[in-house]
């Protein structure tokens, strides 16, 4: 392609949004309110992404069912993430939790009432009173539809401050000038195929996570870790990429999420033999342990010839004991969802299931008030000016090595709102645009101009699909050096054939296979820094599940990795251990 930069076309505003879930919506929000000039760019419209998908809830201490505080709910954080979590943005999360909720409240988030008429609060795996004690019931749910509820709340209120949508714009990279400052992002209009470049004084990237790395997975296909993928070309590290999670109860060879909150109501699962197997795994917590280890555990039990079904490959969730009016009122979407992929139904059949790949732990370094922080040219790590990211495409790091369920809600509302904050401020601090630099959008342009290329080769979908099996087979739930080395390899060959990829001479789907050739630069990217890091790091810890490395080991290991695209280098940086106020919470064992 030989557009050059003068015929682009180019929009300016003061805050540039890439991403339209809860994450980038709390962060527009808090930033149009404020008067600010801002755009989104979503590569769907705002209300399909991915945040609408999240069924079980939003955690926040409001002690609606059980007694509940702040402080517990940091300590099961700190614990849930295998203490790799910085504690200064755990402490900031748990204490905003339950102002924000009751905030989303106010602006019309419909969540589910107890009698009493307060929010109703189910329980979610890893949560505790008292530190570790009884089990809490912390989670804020909408029936299973609390992302739905909060991602359209978000969007109406976008709405009505004015916020500036490009809806169906995918963005390709960002712009950056000499100085290392961040002045927006070239985007491409999908419908058109036309390049775009928004300038902006400061840009948040708020893209989501990077599920469909693996085969079998709960992420829209939109997942393909686009925002992380920028960060990496523009020489932003990548955090503690080895901690993937693997959501235990995906439907069995399809992915799709049951939610947590099927256990949380009173589900449980058993193997082939009948049996509660939790209670072997987690004596305490059972079937509400952590996901990493009922992942683990149900992974075990179908490698040790205990799984259902004719090939023994699955376990089964109960919930039918739980009665149709349970199901009906607190879980009707995956009574819907089992109804509409397995043609049964909950209320009197168990669900056949097996871990998932969920949620992305690592990504770009951030601290706690969105700013992107990353180690400058041989220096210290430094804010990079004018870049924000927040929710799953940054590493704040709250979830540490393994997120608990109803974390993710919350984590986009909190840092959400503290990125549109902090960005008001560098506002008023950078009044004025920096000027692009003369071949600012250069790279972003070449790289599409790349994906013009029709004819014969190698197609995007048979090496993305080739790509995920990969990721699965030698980057899953257990893994060893041995395998790992050999994920490198196969990632690095899938790198090499991305050369003699050909979009098909279908000019009517001519632009969708653009920004699918795109989605799959981004995830070999991400699939590298995911694979690489995760051979680097021998020990075992939250998700990171190595079979010859099996203890967790913190006198070597108790550090954020960071993955640069650059020489595929590792580097590490350490963990933050002071929280804000309170005492620290120092590495012990985890047991549920
Ligand atoms: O199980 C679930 O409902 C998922 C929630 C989460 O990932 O936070």
């Amino acid at each position: 392609m030989s557009q050059t930069r003068s015929r682009v076309a180019k929009r300016k505003f003061d805050v540039l949004v890439i991403g339209a879930g809860g994450g980038g919506l709390r962060a527009a929000l808090q930033l149009a309110q404020a008067e600010a000039n801002v755009a989104v760019v979503s590569k769907v419209f705002p209300t399909r992404s991915h945040t609408v998908a999240a069924q079980g809830g939003m955690n926040a201490a409001l002690a609606n069912v059980l007694p509940d505080n702040w402080h517990w709910h940091m300590y099961d954080t700190v614990k849930g993430g295998d203490y790799l979590g910085d504690q200064d943005a755990i402490e900031y999360m748990c204490r905003a939790a339950p102002r924000l909720v009751i905030e989303l409240e106010h602006i019309g988030v419909p969540f589910s009432r107890l009698d009493n008429g307060k929010i109703y609060q189910r329980p979610f795996g890893g949560q505790s009173q008292n530190f570790g004690g009884e089990q809490a019931a912390r989670t804020c749910a909408a029936a299973d539809r609390t992302g739905h509820a909060i991602l359209h709340a978000l969007y109406q209120q976008n709405i009505r401050a004015k916020t500036h949508f490009f809806d169906e714009y995918f963005a390709i990279d960002l712009i950056k000038d000499d100085e290392g400052y961040i002045l927006g992002a070239v985007a491409l209009e999908i419908e058109t195929g036309e390049p775009l470049i928004i300038e902006a004084k400061a840009t948040l990237l708020a893209t989501g996570g990077a599920g469909q790395l693996f085969r079998t997975n709960t992420n829209a296909r939109i997942n393909t870790g686009d925002g992380m993928a920028m960060a990496l070309r523009a020489g932003i590290p990548l955090q503690d990429m080895e901690f993937f999670q693997f959501h235990p109860t995906g439907i069995a060879g399809k992915g799709m999420l049951i939610t947590e909150g099927a256990r949380g109501e009173g589900g449980y699962l058993i193997n082939g033999e009948g049996e509660r197997f939790m209670e072997r795994y987690a004596p305490h917590a059972r079937d509400l342990a952590s996901r990493d280890v009922v992942s683990r555990a149900i992974a075990t039990e179908v490698r040790e010839g205990r799984g259902c079904g004719p090939n023994k490959d699955y376990v089964l969730l109960k919930v039918d004991h739980l009665g149709a009016d349970v199901i009906r009122k607190r879980l009707p979407g995956i009574r819907d969802m089992v109804r509409t992929f397995l043609h049964s139904d909950p209320i009197d059949t168990p669900i056949p299931v097996f871990p998932t790949a969920h949620y992305t732990m690592g990504g770009i370094p951030t601290n706690r008030f969105g700013q992107v922080v990353a180690p400058q040219q041989q220096g210290p790590e430094e804010p990079v000016p004018g870049l924000y990211a927040v929710g799953e495409c940054a590493c704040v790091s709250v979830h540490g090595a393994n997120r608990l369920g109803g974390n993710s809600l919350l984590d986009i509302v909190v840092f959400g709102r503290a990125a549109g904050n902090h960005i008001i401020e560098y506002l008023r601090e950078h009044r004025y645009t920096r000027s692009l630099p003369e071949d600012g959008a250069a790279p972003a342009l070449e790289r599409l101009a790349r994906w013009q290329r029709r004819g014969e080769g190698e197609s995007v979908d048979a090496l993305r699909t080739e790509l995920k099996r990969v990721m699965e087979h030698y980057c899953g739930v257990f893994r060893t050096e041995e395998v790992l080395s050999e994920g490198v390899q196969k990632v690095r060959e899938i790198e090499q054939r991305l050369q003699n990829v050909y979009l098909q001479d279908h000019s009517a789907v001519f632009n969708t296979a653009r920004i699918e050739a795109l989605e799959l630069e981004n995830l070999v990217d991400i699939a590298l820094a995911t694979v690489s890091s995760a051979l680097a790091r021998k020990e075992s810890r939250g998700a990171h599940s190595r079979i010859d490395y099996p203890e967790r080991d913190d006198v070597r290991w108790l550090k954020h990795s960071l993955y640069f695209k650059e020489n595929r280098q590792i580097d590490y940086k350490p963990v933050r251990m002071k929280p804000l106020t309170v005492e620290s919470f120092p590495p012990k064992a985890r047991v549920y």
